[in-house]
């Protein structure tokens, strides 16, 4: 039997399984486990303070949580005689767990942050790709982008790059 996929947005009570879906992913990469009993903490108070300007999606296999993403949501200074601020998101944080990739979960999670996304009227979704994601963003409708400008930290202050 194939697998079922769900995605849907997740609420406050979720929190500690987004925090697990990233101690997962930074372990994936350390390849093993990090001693932090703090994280679990510090992952709450970040997801206080950013709730209000963040959607974030589960995706679930069968039930159970297997990746994560969200989508920053900027809102535009108002103008007057604009009744609504223009506003645009970044997508961050996408995460499938390693063993339920390439079976199309990521697919419909980045479908369900784009259909929000232009069902909000969102000018535009920004994000920073790995190498290795380009074809699964540009499947999705993503392109290379030219009228954008990066300010790359100075040289001699560069910490070790970490997923964002
Ligand atoms: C990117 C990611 C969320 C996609 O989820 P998924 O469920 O595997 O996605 P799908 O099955 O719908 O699509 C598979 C596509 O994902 C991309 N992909 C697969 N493994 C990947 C990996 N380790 N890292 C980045 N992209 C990957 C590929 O484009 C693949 O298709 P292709 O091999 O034909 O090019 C998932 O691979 C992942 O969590 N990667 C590790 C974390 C990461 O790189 N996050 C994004 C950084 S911008």
């Amino acid at each position: 039997m194939s697998d079922t996929f769900d995605v849907r947005p997740a609420g406050p009570a979720d929190t500690p399984l987004l925090a697990s879906l990233r101690r997962a992913w930074v372990e994936e990469i350390t390849e093993g486990p990090i001693d932090d009993s703090g994280f679990e903490e510090r992952f709450d108070e970040w997801m206080l303070k950013e709730h209000e300007q963040r959607v974030t999606w589960l995706g679930y296999v069968d039930g159970e949580a297997a990746g994560m993403v969200n989508m920053l949501v900027f809102t535009r200074m108002p103008k007057p005689g604009q009744e609504r601020s223009s506003r645009w998101g970044y997508l961050a944080n996408f995460y499938v767990r390693r063993e339920h990739r390439n079976s199309g979960l990521g697919t419909a999670m980045l479908t369900a942050l784009t259909d929000h996304a232009d069902d909000e009227g969102f000018v535009r979704v920004v994000l920073s790709p790995s190498d290795r994601s380009i074809p699964f963003y540009e499947r999705g409708g993503f392109r290379e982008a030219y009228d954008l400008m990066v300010r790359p930290q100075p040289t001699g202050r560069t910490q070790r790059r970490h997923s964002d």
